[in-house]
């Protein structure tokens, strides 16, 4: 049968495989196991990021308010919709390298009156051929108070990222005052009130600096713990328990740089384990770059598998950091924060100004589903991870370029994974024929997550064969189903993807299918990422 044939009927199949199994039919194993759970999936984990480069602002997000796109405030309404749909928990900006090189005092009062600067991104040599506009020198219409506007629409927290490199800690606590002070109190809380909330943002969340070991200061670890006890030494608070995100490692497959974690924690603690009670998290940034041509629509199989690879390179990077972490934090006060993950391919962009930008193909989509899949099962260890980013950059949940607008095959991985958040991670065993590639590489056959709702429970699996169908046993370990629904992100062609003109190229089916008791046959469709949501008995 030719794959596409397969995956027309993928559900016939799945549906017939329900039936009793056949002895020795099953060529794969999940099992979830019921009484082992590990934490709570913090809905945060299934955050994104944003920042003031190529069109992720620009206008991915902002189109002004006079513009003839769909707007709310000038800010792309197509975008707020469809974040509202994924219940996006959290929004981080204003970067990145970005966020060290942002005075927010640029980015209040009258849009009319802000300066006009140079972007941090303006030295990179993919923009020197590109035309002048937003992208490369900032307008600032967009600023605090636009961003926290957009989190209100999406129902988002805001997680803002302070300046480390080039400004002070006072600049810093008049961000904060800026964002929290009580309404009428301070000269800032008047300002706010101009720019039209006149009640507190409530801001909880904030970075202290970004990649502190290179864009955000080219700090030594030792170095950047003094900063980080400096900026969030006597913040002013307003009554609220502010979040502190310390700055971590970027790690890279074969380099996950805990010499970083180390000496960042060790010497944050030189002055006393009350240092801890400042750290809320710590973040964790990693990358997948992809190999061969890292075109991010012409690929081989090797380059689909070795993006998979690296990806899957996160489950080692996050139990690292967090032994490293527990090291000095014995009590694991401070969690685990991935506050920029994803896959960093080197284009075709979708326009010369839009830096970073590419169109995700289902290679994406499956290396962000078992991105996430190791997230849920790490859930005891983190507090929340920020995909990079949400919109026309890499790992894009979105494109969006003036009065287009498409979806993502991340998209659906997003809107698939949602039905996790507040669950109980639960322990999975799964196990499939492992696949060869390229010159004597191996890659697992079948792996995933679930968690527990109630009396719901939702599994995840990514069948990373390119091309075979995985027959499995799942075995629900203390517990029996009742009956469930599937939904299956596959495509006939491991390059497809969605565009302006194709949005609807790649998007998941579902269906109710009966099952029942503790033990069916399911099979995972080439190429694939399933949810199973299983209602149990
Ligand atoms: O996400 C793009 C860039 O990657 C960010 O600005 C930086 O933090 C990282 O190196």
């Amino acid at each position: 049968m030719k794959r596409r044939e397969f995956l027309s009927t993928t559900f016939a199949v799945a549906a017939a495989s329900l039936a009793p199994r056949t002895a020795h039919a099953a060529e794969g194993v999940v099992e979830v196991l019921l009484d082992e759970p590990i934490g709570d999936i913090a809905p945060e984990i299934y955050g994104q990021f944003t920042e003031h480069i190529g069109g992720v602002v620009y206008d991915g997000i902002w189109v002004g308010e006079n513009s003839k796109i769909p707007n709310v405030g000038g800010i792309r309404k197509a975008l707020v919709d469809h974040l509202r749909q994924l219940h996006v928990p959290v929004i981080r900006w204003p970067g990145g390298c970005f966020a060290d090189s942002y005075d927010w005092r640029d980015g209040i009062g009258p849009r009319a009156k802000r300066p006009m600067r140079t972007n941090f991104w303006d030295n990179n040599p993919a923009l020197v051929n590109a035309p002048d506009g937003p992208q490369k020198y900032e307008p600032n219409a967009f600023g605090t108070a636009e961003f926290l506007r957009f989190c209100e629409l999406c129902g988002a927290q805001p997680y803002l990222a302070a300046n480390v490199r080039s400004l002070t800690p006072y600049d810093f606590d008049e961000w904060v005052e800026y964002c929290n002070s009580p309404a009428g109190s301070t000269t800032l809380a008047g300002t706010r009130a101009d720019d039209g909330s006149r009640e507190p943002f409530n801001v909880t969340y904030w970075g202290i600096g970004n990649e502190s070991w290179g864009c955000g200061g080219s700090f030594r670890p030792e170095e950047y713990a003094t900063e980080f006890r400096r900026f969030t030494a006597w913040v002013p608070t307003y009554g609220l328990k502010l979040r502190f995100i310390g700055s971590g490692p970027g790690a890279r497959e074969g380099d996950p740089q805990v010499a970083w974690t180390r000496g960042f924690l060790e010497n944050l603690l030189a002055k006393g384990e009350r240092m801890l009670d400042r750290l809320y998290g710590f973040a964790l940034h990693y990358y997948c770059r992809g190999s061969g041509k890292r075109d991010a629509l012409d690929f081989t199989v090797d380059d689909w598998y070795t993006l998979l690879w690296q990806a899957d390179v996160m489950d080692s990077l996050v139990s690292k950091h967090w032994l490293a972490m527990g090291e000095f934090d014995k009590e694991h006060k401070a969690k685990l924060v991935v506050d920029e993950w994803g896959a960093w391919h080197a284009g075709p962009a979708l326009a010369p100004n839009y830096l970073f930008s590419y169109i995700p193909t289902l290679r994406d989509a499956l290396m962000s589903a078992l991105t996430l899949d190791i997230f849920n099962r790490h859930a005891e260890k983190l507090a929340m991870c920020n995909n990079a980013q949400l919109v026309n950059n890499i790992n894009t949940v979105f494109v969006a370029q003036e009065d287009r607008f498409a979806p993502t095959t991340n998209f659906h991985v997003f809107d698939m994974y949602q039905s996790h958040m507040g669950g109980r991670s639960l322990r999975v065993v799964s196990d499939a024929p492992a696949i060869s590639y390229g010159d004597q590489k191996t890659f697992w056959g079948l792996a995933g997550s679930a968690s527990l709702h109630g009396k719901t429970l939702v599994v995840t699996i990514v069948n990373p064969h390119m091309s075979e169908p995985r027959v499995t046993e799942v075995s629900l370990r203390g517990a029996s189903a009742k009956s469930a629904q599937v939904t299956v992100l596959a495509a006939s062609d491991i390059h497809a993807h969605n565009d302006f003109d194709h949005p609807q190229a790649v998007a998941p089916k579902t269906e109710p299918v009966s099952v029942s008791g503790p033990r069916f046959t399911w099979t995972f469709a080439p190429a694939s990422v399933t949810k199973l949501e299983i209602e149990l008995a």
